[in-house]
């Protein structure tokens, strides 16, 4: 018999709480702003008309002309974020308003300043993330409550898209967190039917997470940039800076699934995700490396013995590996209708291989690789009864 629930509900919820994770929106910000205090209007002014700036490519003399702002003006968290969010995207359309042959490799200090100041302040990387992309970059549309993004690049239709599904998935993603945060604290307290139904709610929410992506098929894609081999943020270093570029690599959510289930990637695949870490919020990295440290559940299901365990285990297992192969789905299409594609466009700011992959190899196959070896990986986990 298990002993009595009476700190169940609250125990999870306060661990939540520590890693800055919220019961509502998980890994999303909850409800970001919009609008930053009134001498920030210069920022706030191009961010609002940044796809028609850079595509009229009037981007570039609008930025040299902008005055040098300190940040220290940004007084709360999510005035912090919203600043990253808008100055991450000035700097996307500053590098690339001239197309993929010509990026500009140098940041004028009006932007590198206060862009370094704001990430220093928050623990991320001065680049477009899937921190601002993403998890700061989303509102509701009074009164209807539609979803719509706040800032936007050229990529129109498609980027929206994206970005709205992407932020559906984080949202679907919630209960499995919720029910990841409920198994650990039911295997320290050895209450195995809470961990069952905590395995069980997992495995709904990865579920939901893949009805989810399949939002993805409905969008058009169009081609995708590649990031420059680097970029000198004037005032700050004379050396150019290397970052990824956005790319949900770089959601927790996956992450955390992969620490809690005990899934063992290839050192390549482990290094390049692992590297993505660097990317996220700060409190969002250590509940990562919180869910690693804590006792893990693949001991702890095949010490109890518990088949009904041993098989819920499996299914999240297997939930998971259906989730990776739909994502190489919706990657394969999308990597055909770019190649098909003509070269020399302008880009559209669409998710492409990171360049830390693309190094590697060409047309996508390196990208593939990778996503099958993190897919076929997966699969390894599942347990056997004489394991
Ligand atoms: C058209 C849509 C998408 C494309 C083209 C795409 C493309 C890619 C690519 C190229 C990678 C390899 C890593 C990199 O280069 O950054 C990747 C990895 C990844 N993507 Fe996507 N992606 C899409 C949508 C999504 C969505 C909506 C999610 C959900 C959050 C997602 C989650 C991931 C994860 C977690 C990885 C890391 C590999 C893994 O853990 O399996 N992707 N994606």
């Amino acid at each position: 018999m298990e002993p009595p629930s009476q700190n169940l509900k609250t125990t999870p919820l306060l661990s939540l709480r520590r890693f800055h994770i919220s019961e509502d929106y998980g890994f999303l910000l909850p409800n970001p702003l919009k609008e930053l205090p009134d001498q920030f209007r210069p920022w706030m002014e191009i961010a609002n008309e940044l796809p028609h700036l850079i595509e009229s490519r009037q981007l570039q003399a609008r930025v040299n002309k902008m005055p040098l702002l300190s940040c220290q003006g940004l007084k709360s968290y999510r005035e912090q974020r919203l600043a990253h969010l808008v100055l991450s995207f000035i700097t996307m359309g500053y590098v690339w308003q001239e197309g993929q042959t010509q990026p500009k490799e140098v940041l004028p200090r009006n932007l590198a300043l206060p862009f370094v100041e704001v990430s220093r302040n928050l623990g991320l990387p001065p680049i477009l993330a899937h921190a601002d992309l993403v998890l700061t970059n989303w509102t509701t549309r009074n009164p209807e409550r539609n979803l719509d993004i706040i800032v936007s690049l050229p990529g129109g239709e498609s980027l929206r898209g994206f970005i709205l599904v992407t932020v559906l998935v984080e949202k679907a993603a919630v209960p499995g967190i919720m029910a990841l945060v409920q198994a650990v604290n039911a295997i320290l307290q050895h209450r195995d039917n809470s961990l069952l139904r905590a395995l069980q709610q997992l495995r709904l929410s990865i579920q939901d997470i893949t009805r989810t992506l399949g939002q993805m098929h409905s969008k058009r894609w169009k081609d995708n940039p590649a990031m420059p081999v680097g970029l000198t943020y004037e005032g700050v270093s004379t050396e150019p800076l290397k970052y990824s570029g956005g790319s949900a690599a770089q959601s927790t959510v996956l992450h955390a699934f992969d620490e809690f289930l005990g899934i063992c990637h290839s050192k390549e695949s482990a290094d390049f995700l692992h590297r993505m870490r660097e990317y996220m919020p700060p409190s969002h990295k250590a509940f990562i490396e919180e869910i690693h440290s804590a006792p893990s559940l693949r001991d702890h299901i095949l010490s109890s013995g518990n088949d009904q365990l041993l098989t819920t285990y499996n299914k999240c297992v297997e939930a998971l590996v259906e989730l990776r192969s739909y994502h190489i789905t919706v990657v394969t299409k999308y990597l055909i209708t770019v190649a098909t594609k003509a070269k020399g466009r302008k880009p559209n700011h669409l998710p492409g291989p990171s360049q830390a992959l693309e190094e590697r190899g060409t047309g996508g196959t390196v990208v593939l690789s990778f996503l099958k070896s993190v897919r076929d990986k997966t699969l390894e986990a599942i347990l056997h009864q004489s394991d």
